[in-house]
Order: C-alpha cells, then structure tokens, then sequence
C-alpha cells in the first residue's frame, strides 16, 4: 500500500465521521471518483533497461516557480476540518517539501496569513458573477503574493455529493468562515456556482490581471484548444475529484486527448487518483508536466498538521524518484509514452 493510501486509512479514525465523508467524497455514486484511481491501476509500465540514467532528478520549473518534485497542492476547501492551523498548516508542511500550493478561495484562513509561510501559493479561483467582487478577490491574492491564478471551470452548478447530502452537512462548524471571500465590508459572501460562465469570463480575467491564469477541470481536447486560444498559460485535467459530474471520464483516460490537443503549447497538469509515486510517474509519462494531488495532503494534515502534509509529499517524490530510476530515467522530462501499457 502507497504511504498516501496508508494516511487515508488513519486518517478516518482521527477524523469526525461527517467530516471524512466531506473529505473524502464524491458525486453521484461515486463512479468518477473511484474511476480516477482505478484507471491509475489499469495501467502497468513497460520499464527500459541498461539505460545508465543514475542518480534521479524531479526537480522541475513550473510557471518560473522552482519545486522539489512535480508535485503541486491542489485547491481543497475548508482545512480547518482536517487541521486547527488548516491552510497555515498546510502551507507550512508544503513550503518543508519544496513544493507549492493551491490556496482555495474556499480556504478557511486568509490568503495574506498562507502567504506569511513564504511558501509559493497559487490561488484557486471560482468566478463569481460580480466582477467587481472577483476583481477584488484577485487583487487581494496577488496583492498577498500569490503566482497564479487557477480558475474552475467545472462547476456551472454544485456537485451533488451523496455522502454530504445523507449526513445533512451543508455548511462549516461555528467559527469558521471562507476567509477569502470577505468584501469591501469585510463581510463574508456565499460562493455563488454560474452556469453562465463562458470563454469570454475567461477572457476577462485574462485582460484583467497581469498574474497566469491556469483553467482547471478540462477533460475535452476541445476545450483545451479553446483554453489555449483564450491565452491561458496551463490546462489543468481535472474532474474536480469526482466531485462535480458523476459518469464524467478519469483524468488519466482523458490526459493524452488534452495533451494532444495542447500540444506543448502551455503546460498541463492533471489532479484526480494520484496516490503513489507510481501513479506520478504513470501521468508524466502520459504527457502531464506535473501533477497535483488533493485528498492525500488532507489525510497527511488530519494525521500530523504540517509535518504529516510533509511526509505525505515526501512520500510520493521519494516514491516517484525511485520508480523514475526502475524505469531507467533521470529526469520527468525523459519519460515517454511507450512506458506505460494497458495490458
Ligand atoms: C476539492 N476540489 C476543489 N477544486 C477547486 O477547484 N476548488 C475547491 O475549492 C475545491 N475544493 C475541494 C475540496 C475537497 C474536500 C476536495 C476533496 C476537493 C478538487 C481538487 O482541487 C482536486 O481537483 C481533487 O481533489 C483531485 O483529486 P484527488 O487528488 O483528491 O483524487
């Protein structure tokens, strides 16, 4: 077992039952959700020999961001509920790892304490129908130093999550707030979800902020085009977990359509099912310049606050560098497609 899927399972037994579920959940019946990992376990990996790649190498630039691994943090919601310290906490084990971090706008401390951890932060971004409002989050995350800016594309509407919907969670425990989505009042507003969004939102945060603007939960090859049209500077293959549309494709299916498409133009990332150095290594191979993971930096939060998010990415790059070596590469960028099967 993957120290990522050992942390899941120890993590249930530290977690408030209802909160697991938020956690660890999906949409629907949950079909997309174990189909991202399952599609990880379909493939195998047709490793090459004699191939004196020596001492392995994942460190990799990203946007000018400089990471130990290309592991990125995905955008998750609510730390507090895994962690007292939440998004601190998170920051902090990331910043040990080397790595960077997707700061949620539904994160529940703000973005200006994250950024204190001096960690580099990407900031994960829901448009919202007032641009004004939008516009001022914008200004706030890169005002605090955030490098980029990740918007879903993937929730016109909210997902349907059973888990949630059977336990009658609906909103965070007295106390903790979305820190992130205060106004001008310092008021907080609800997150509005709009089915209205179109390329054109897109190109309006592009001609608004001087900051890259990555679109996350792509799994069309068309709309990879469109995003690179639209100027965006990284495609991020996602179905949001398998929070969003149940019956939607894994991200691994969908990763060489995407990547076809995109064409090296701008770099694609891909989220969803990673829980091993393996599960890396597969999805490099595929065309993926990094990958990002979320639930396992949640389970590593719940177990050990900064030093378990630590020992999570750890893990995985420690595990992805010696598949890379088994393999007979040095560095991501020498993987190829011909490695990995599907028998
Ligand atoms: C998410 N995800 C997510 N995505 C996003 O764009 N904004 C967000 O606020 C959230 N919030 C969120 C909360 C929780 C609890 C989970 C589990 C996920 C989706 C996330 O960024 C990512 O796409 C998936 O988590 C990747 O899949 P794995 O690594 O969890 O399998």
């Amino acid at each position: 077992m993957s120290r990522a899927r050992e942390a899941e399972r120890r993590a249930r037994d530290v977690l408030d039952p209802v909160h697991f579920d938020f956690l660890a959940g999906g949409a629907g019946a949950e079909r997309t959700l174990a189909d991202n990992e399952a599609a990880f376990a379909r493939r195998r990996l047709l490793p090459r020999v004699l191939r004196g790649a020596g001492a392995p190498d994942l460190s990799t630039t990203l946007l000018g961001a400089e990471l130990a691994a290309p592991v990125v943090v995905a955008p998750t919601a609510f730390h507090r509920l895994a962690h007292p310290d939440g998004e601190v906490a998170t920051a902090v084990g990331v910043a040990a790892a080397g790595g960077l971090m997707t700061l949620s706008m539904m994160a529940t401390v703000a973005v200006e304490h994250v950024a204190d951890v001096g960690v580099p932060l990407w900031f994960g971004l829901y448009l919202q129908p007032d641009r004004g409002f939008t516009a001022a989050v914008v200004a706030r995350a890169q005002d605090a130093g955030c490098r980029a800016l990740v918007v879903t594309a993937d929730s016109p509407v909210r997902g349907r999550h059973t888990r949630d919907l059977a336990h009658g969670f609906r909103a965070l425990p007295e106390g903790m707030v979305c820190e992130n989505m205060r106004d001008a009042d310092w008021r907080v507003r609800d997150l509005v979800v709009d089915a209205d969004l179109t390329w054109d939102d897109v190109a309006w945060l592009r001609a608004t902020t001087s900051l890259p603007v990555l679109v996350k939960g792509v799994l069309h090859p068309a709309d990879a085009r469109l995003a690179v049209g639209h100027g965006v500077d990284g495609v991020i293959v996602s179905n949001h977990g398998g929070r969003q549309l149940d019956g939607a494709v894994s991200t691994l299916d969908a990763l060489p359509g995407v990547v076809d498409a995109v064409a090296g133009r701008v770099p694609v990332l891909l989220d969803g099912g990673v829980r091993s150095g393996t599960d890396a290594l597969v999805a490099l191979a595929l065309g993926a310049d990094a990958v990002m993971v979320g639930r396992p930096v949640l389970w590593g939060l719940a177990l050990g606050g900064a030093a378990g998010v630590r020992a999570v990415l750890g893990d995985l790059a420690d595990e992805l560098a010696h598949a890379l070596t088994l393999v007979g590469a040095r560095r991501p960028g020498d993987l190829t497609p011909d490695l990995v099967v599907t028998p």
